[in-house]
């Protein structure tokens, strides 16, 4: 590739795939974007990002105005012909038995097979989708090297370099990494990827693995695991101090976070995880080791912990409410986390399930997200314009996300405009000596009687 910029595609336009084309494209690179949804690639063309996420717009917009990213509708050979470079960047979403259906993974390879078969020039191929272990050595390469009628090695290289991108920061996080994982088949495959990070960070290189395929696969789900773990570790913490007087998980996870061996991050008891990453890969990760003969007992602990944990916000409801029939309660948040609109296993789900189970009329508000709750729960629950106008006449509220308006929200605030001023803090977000004071306050993690 020498000294020039090599051409970079991407085969797939979602979170991972879009935020990678975008991120080389605002650094020069020459960047196609394929995937097989017309709609969403006439959006990119037009420069509109076709989902939430900070930075990403104005980003886009600059490279499809500049000329340095375009979008393509099912023309993985024109990118194969013209680009030096490919990653694969497609959905791998969870089958019902929780292993992950690879069919997007497999369409792909038998695409970028055939567009390599016509391919004089050296090409390198790097999945990006997060995969099991083996399935890019077992299942990616043999698809290639079928249809390309080329021994992979030789003809074209392969790499696996896993993607750790937080939706939210999702652009930044693409700028910024804090570590590139490289997997390679061979040398020259993982040297050739090794320099395009190398020229694309310049002297912000993050630190760097160069390792098998495999090991690159199980890297991406051992952090998710190790993650989602700590998240069921301070909630399980969370619900040991709600049957002691006195206690706080808040204060406990922070003097626990000084201990350098345990660090800060990740501690925040609430009502537990979701998103398109956590849910998914533990039950993907549980789902390979059994099928390897290993059955992962810690980490179908974690899935349980957060099966349960969302309810506890409905059982906060009945023990200061008693039955829920007729009652109306607010909903402050429905995306995942803040900062996004997306709703993927948002723990607001099963709550608002559960409520709506008991009889409750639910209300609710988030920022952002209330278009795509429509499509998850119609016309189940009535959609506020405004926190203020969620709470007004409802009998309890529940802290789902933790948005940054909501932190705003003062005690006077719910006890003017509620019913009655229950309130129950499900992220951990206002302080329990003022809020209790002056509401019926219950919170995540949070023992009985704390003065
Ligand atoms: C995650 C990983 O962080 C990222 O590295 C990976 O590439 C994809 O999955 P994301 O799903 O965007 O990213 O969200 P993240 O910020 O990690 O939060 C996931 C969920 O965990 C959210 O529902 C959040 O509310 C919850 N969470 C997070 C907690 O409950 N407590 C915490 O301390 C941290």
């Amino acid at each position: 590739m020498g000294l020039k910029k090599p051409n970079i595609s991407v085969v797939g336009a979602g979170y991972v795939g879009l935020c990678t084309a975008v991120g080389f494209a605002s650094r020069g690179y020459r960047v196609s974007v394929c995937d097989v949804d017309e709609k969403k690639i006439s959006k990119i063309n037009q420069g509109v990002a076709p989902f939430h996420e900070p930075m990403l717009q104005e980003k886009l917009a600059e490279s499809i105005q500049n000329g340095t990213l375009k979008g393509l509708v099912n023309r993985v050979d024109w990118i194969i012909e013209e680009t030096d470079l490919t990653f694969v960047a497609v959905g791998t979403p969870s089958k019902a038995d929780g292993s992950i259906d690879l069919q997007y993974i497999e369409s792909s390879s038998r695409e970028l097979g055939k567009a390599l078969k016509n391919k004089d020039s050296y090409h390198v191929i790097v999945i990006k989708s997060t995969v099991v272990p083996g399935t890019t050595q077992n299942v990616v390469k043999p698809i290639l090297e079928r249809e390309s009628k080329k021994k992979c090695g030789a003809g074209f290289g392969l790499c696996m370099n896993p993607e750790f991108l937080r939706q939210g920061s999702a652009f930044q996080d693409t700028l910024n990494a804090e570590r590139v994982v490289i997997g390679s088949i061979d040398k020259q495959s993982g040297d050739t990827l090794e320099n395009l990070y190398k020229g694309f960070y310049g002297a912000h290189m993050p630190s760097l693995i160069r390792t098998t395929l495999s090991t690159a696969e199980l890297i991406k789900y051992a952090s998710n695991a190790m993650l989602a773990t700590k998240i069921s570790f301070i909630n399980t913490i969370a619900n040991i101090c709600e049957q002691i007087p006195g206690a706080d998980v808040k204060v406990v996870a922070k003097a626990m976070g000084l201990d350098k061996r345990i660090g800060p991050l990740f501690l925040d008891a609430g009502l537990g995880y979701g998103g398109s990453c956590f849910p998914k890969d533990v039950k993907a990760l549980i789902a390979c080791s059994k099928s390897l003969g290993y059955v992962p007992e810690l980490l179908a602990s974690v899935e349980q912990v957060n099966k349960t944990q969302p309810l506890k916000a409905v059982k906060f409801c009945r023990e200061r409410l008693g039955n829920l029939e007729g009652k109306k309660i607010a909903i402050l948040g429905l995306a995942f986390k803040p900062d996004t609109d997306d709703m993927r296993e948002a723990r607001v789900i099963p709550i608002v399930n559960q409520l709506l189970n008991e009889g409750a009329n639910v209300s609710a508000y988030d920022p952002i997200a209330t278009q795509v709750a429509k499509t998850i729960f119609g016309n189940r629950i009535s959609y506020a314009c405004s926190a203020l106008e969620c709470i007004k006449n409802s009998d309890a509220c529940i802290i789902v996300t933790e948005w940054e308006e909501f932190k705003k929200l003062t005690p006077d605030d719910y006890i003017k405009n509620m019913k009655q001023p229950v309130l129950i803090d499900g992220r951990r977000i206002y302080d329990p000596i003022t809020y209790a004071a002056k509401l019926e306050f219950t919170a995540i993690g949070l023992g009985k009687n704390v003065e």
